[in-house]
This record gives structure tokens, sequence and C-alpha cells, in this order.
């Protein structure tokens, strides 16, 4: 896995981040407390491509008490910030969590992998996921080119719906629920 190694983190994160442990704070924050509002106690993190952790650090800090798994498939991520090297394309927990935590990853899969990665996020999934990836259009109308690796796949939004749709309800700002899991009012989330 020779893309993730020390010069992508240093390209990507300590040069010119997408983002830094302050605006994770901020993002984990209003996650954590969102799940709150809807009555979800956290108490399980699976952290999906972790990268240098920053989620699973940010719980650390502010509840200790909530157990956090980490992986992530670089062996130089596993080895340098601690998590188990897992493939999520491959790898289905055996449990579930409260939220699951897939930032910025599902775009280095290939389209047979996503599918699968997915379905194994939808395994992982007890109460709220929250996903973050750019898609095509991301790519031509938002994203700032200089701080964003180009080198991933650029699908379309109704490409990923496909895939979320059979398990996932959209809720917003990278929010989704299982089908059939906490009760939304009507204008809350997406029928
Ligand atoms: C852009 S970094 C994001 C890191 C972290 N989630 C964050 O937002 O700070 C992408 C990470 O996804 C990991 N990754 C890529 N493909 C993966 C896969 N199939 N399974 C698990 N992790 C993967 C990479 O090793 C890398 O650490």
């Amino acid at each position: 896995m020779l893309k993730f190694d020390t010069a992508y983190y240093k390209r990507f994160y300590s040069d010119n981040g997408a983002h830094d442990t302050e605006k994770i704070a901020h993002l984990a924050t209003a996650v954590h407390h969102l799940a709150a509002w809807w009555g979800i106690n956290i108490t399980t993190v699976l952290d999906v491509g972790a990268g240098m952790g920053m989620w699973r650090d940010w719980y650390h800090k502010s509840f200790p008490d909530v157990a956090v798994q980490s992986i992530d498939v670089s062996e130089h991520a596993c080895n340098t910030w601690n998590h188990e090297q897992r493939d999520i394309a491959i790898w289905r927990p055996r449990r579930k969590f409260d939220l699951v935590v897939c930032h910025s990853v599902l775009q280095y899969l290939d389209d047979a992998s996503a599918t699968q990665a997915f379905a194994n996020l939808a395994a992982a999934t007890r109460h709220v996921m929250y996903l973050e990836l750019p898609t095509k259009w991301d790519f031509e109308n938002v994203i700032d080119e200089s701080g964003t690796d180009l080198q991933v796949h650029h699908r379309s939004a109704p490409w990923y719906r496909t895939q979320l749709s059979p398990h996932f309800r959209q809720v917003g700002a990278g929010l989704w629920v299982p089908l059939n899991g906490t009760p939304m009012y009507e204008l809350e989330a997406c029928r």
C-alpha cells in the first residue's frame, strides 16, 4: 500500500491539510451532540480509514469512556498511529458500533470495492454513520485542488446514492442512519 506512505500524509495533512485537529474537534463535537439530541448515547465508535487518528484522538480526549476501534488499510498509518490493519472492502466487523466514521476514504476504492465497503459499513452501523467523500461534481465545483488528492475515483452522487440507499437514509451534513433506525421527523431526514 505504497500510496499511503509518509509522503502522502505529509503532503495532504502536515503541509496543506484538508482538515486538522481543530476542524475535526468542531465536526466531532457536532456529530456527538446531534446524536445525543436524537437520544443516541454513543459508547462505541468505529473509525474507518483513520489515517492520523484525529477522530479517535478527539474521542479519547473528550469522552475517554467511549470505546473507539480505528482501522486503516495502510501499514504505515497503522504502525505510526496505532490502528488495526483492515481493508473495509473485505473486512466486516462481527459487532455493531453506535457511530461509524468514514471520512475521506471511499474515493480511493474502485467501484466493486466501494460497493463491498458500503455493505460492510452498513453491517457495522447501529445508529449513525458520518460519511464524507468528494464526488465528481465536488471536484468540478467546490474543491481546492491544491490541498486535495485528485488521484482518486471521481464518481457521481447518484452512483453513491445507489450504493447507500439499500442500507441508509440520509439525514444531511454527512450523517446517515440505518433504514428502520432512529425515528426522524419528516423534515429532519430525507425519505
Ligand atoms: C484521506 S485519508 C483520510 C484519513 C482520515 N479518515 C481523516 O479524514 O483524517 C484516507 C485514508 O483512508 C485509508 N484507506 C484507503 N483505502 C482503505 C480501505 N480500503 N480500507 C481502510 N482504509 C483505507 C488510507 O490508508 C488513508 O489513511
